[in-house]
């Protein structure tokens, strides 16, 4: 009798990449294109998503799924950024777009912290080594840059000055393990929703967004200090967020409360993020909103984390 030979899996890459706090987002005027210059410090916190890209047959096209907690708020379709992501790196590379994508979503969706950016920046660096083209970091964040200004620090990861709309980048030296709670509210905020908000509380006008108006906080990430660091948050985007979702000051109140170093709105919101002493206290914050009914969850991670990898590389790619 002939041995039952069961078809070996098809080749697939799975790589993690995190979501994000702003721990400073100073926003200047709007410009002719729309946007908006920040001055920005982006933290990278320990909630992932993972895309896995899996070879499919020549011809099949992209396709894509979602698991994971808010997956039913994800579009399936072409313009989800993970989708967009494949589809560029192949034009870019020459290379036909057939791949199977599937997202496991740990990040809130439309909640400020750039969940659907980590998408894009791990299903970039996916693609790339299923289909082996071997693009550079500097061509993925370049590429990166061209689907959102928020997708290039998920592939940098840790702590980095963001400047330009937000995607240009340059790491910022920090110490130790900060922690975080955050509350995320079922309905997201639509990004440039609260930036037309923005411009409507300042009147379109303003200074230019100053990085070297961080100095205290910068000092406070390179001592590894969370109480310099929580009296040190800023967000301009708070007050639009809070216009459109008035409930969020609440949100905030019950953070200081429970005795957070420092709590904002999560770059455009709605999340907002609130800093603890320690992993306990966090938790406690945590609690004290689920308590206070304030948020349709509650989350906790450590900060930094590391940028988008490689985490489970499939059989035919080891
Ligand atoms: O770059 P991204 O596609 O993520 O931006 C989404 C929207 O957010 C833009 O269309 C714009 O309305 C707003 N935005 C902005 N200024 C930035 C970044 C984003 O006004 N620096």
């Amino acid at each position: 009798m002939r041995p039952h030979l069961a078809a070996a899996p098809p080749p697939s890459v799975r790589v993690r990449a995190p979501g994000k706090v702003n721990l400073s987002l100073r926003v200047g005027p709007v410009q002719e294109d729309g946007f908006h210059p920040l001055a920005t410090i982006f933290q990278a916190v320990a909630l992932f998503e993972d895309v896995t890209a899996t070879q499919v047959a020549p011809g099949a096209g992209v396709s894509l799924t979602v698991d994971g907690p808010q997956a039913g708020l994800v579009p399936l379709d072409a313009t989800n950024l993970a989708w967009r992501a494949a589809d560029l790196l192949a034009q870019h590379t020459g290379v036909p777009a057939d791949v199977a994508l599937h997202v496991t979503k740990g990040v809130p969706v439309a909640g400020g912290m750039a969940g659907g950016s980590a998408d894009a920046a791990a299903a970039l660096v996916a693609c790339d080594a299923l289909w082996d083209t071997g693009v550079s970091r500097s061509e993925l964040a370049m590429l990166a840059a061209e689907l959102g200004s928020d997708v290039p620090f998920p592939l940098m990861g840790h702590t980095a000055v963001g400047t330009g709309r937000g995607q240009l980048l340059t790491p910022a030296m920090t110490r130790g393990e900060f922690h975080w709670a955050f509350a995320v509210q079922a309905e997201g905020l639509s990004t440039p929703r609260v930036f037309a908000a923005y411009d409507e509380l300042t009147g379109g006008t303003g200074p230019a967004p100053d990085p070297a108006m961080d100095s205290a906080l910068m000092s406070a990430l390179r001592a590894g200090d969370p109480i310099a660091l929580g009296a040190a948050l800023h967000n301009d985007l708070q007050e639009a967020a809070l216009t459109l979702r008035p409930h969020l000051a609440e949100v905030l109140d019950v953070a200081q409360e429970a005795g957070a170093l420092g709590a904002m709105v999560s770059g455009s919101g709605p999340t907002v993020a609130a800093l603890g002493r320690s992993r306990r206290h966090a938790l406690a914050i945590a609690a004290t909103w689920t308590a206070r009914g304030v948020s349709d969850s509650v989350w906790c991670a450590t900060a930094p984390a590391h940028g988008a990898r490689v985490v489970a590389p499939g059989p035919a790619l080891r």
